[in-house]
């Protein structure tokens, strides 16, 4: 048979990449950080001088620019760290611009495209577990368990807040959340692939939940699943 998938979508600064690297650990699975995938076609674009803003994604010869560097994209995962040809950029992955220029790029049918077989090829045995936007409605459609993870905005943002606060990094509540909001609607209102639960996904709500209490939900539904 195929080799097994847990889906974690869900918006921004839902925990997905701690529930699901929590999960793949528990289970021995390998794991895929959709996100990171776009955040780096982000940082790629940066460094080839493509432009990313608004503007210049509807002019067609940026868009193919941006899906043609997506196919080629010389990156490297060696355990924890994450490179880009030449360099170490898992710390620049993390940082809020990543994040944003990663939602520009992300709304690009040609990088969309691109990134498919990519991550296609992370479904390798004994099983996988993948988080983003659209691992169970466009990825992995086959998946035997999808989660939709969410929590409120307000509970988002003060995660990142504290997030970054211990990182000794400043950032403003206010901001947080309005740069939250601002990624949500891009997000969902996408034509491509939007941010929104599979039919068959299975809602987690983890607003008053710690960590494990999400794991064991989603340990119980893969234990349980028919
Ligand atoms: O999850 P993360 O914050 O790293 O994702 C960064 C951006 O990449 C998201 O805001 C989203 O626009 C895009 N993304 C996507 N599809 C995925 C994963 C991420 O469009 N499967």
């Amino acid at each position: 048979g195929q080799v097994p998938v847990i889906c974690v979508d869900g918006p921004t600064a839902s925990g997905k990449g701690t529930l699901a690297a929590a999960v793949a650990a528990r289970l021995g699975y390998h794991l895929l950080d959709s996100g990171a995938l776009y955040r780096l076609v982000g940082l790629a674009a940066d460094k080839a001088g493509i432009p990313t803003d608004e503007a210049s994604l509807a002019d067609p010869t940026t868009a193919d620019r941006l899906g043609a560097l997506a196919r080629s994209l010389p990156v490297r995962f060696e355990g924890e760290s994450t490179w880009l040809g030449d360099e170490d950029v898992s710390d620049a992955l993390r940082a809020e611009s990543a994040g944003m220029a990663a939602s520009r790029v992300s709304a690009v049918p040609q990088v969309r495209q691109a990134l498919l077989e990519l991550q296609h090829g992370f479904r390798r045995l004994p099983g996988l577990v993948a988080d983003g936007r659209d691992m169970g409605t466009v990825i992995f459609p086959d998946a035997p368990l999808k989660v939709y993870l969410t929590a409120s905005a307000e509970q988002r943002a003060q995660r990142r807040h504290k997030q970054l606060i211990s990182k000794g990094i400043p950032a403003r509540m206010e901001d947080l959340l309005a740069d939250l909001k601002a990624r949500d609607h891009r997000d969902m209102s996408r034509a491509h692939a939007p941010l929104k639960p599979a039919e068959d996904a299975l809602l987690l709500d983890n607003s008053s939940l710690d960590v494990e209490q999400s794991v064991c939900q989603v340990l119980d539904w893969w234990q349980g699943r028919s």
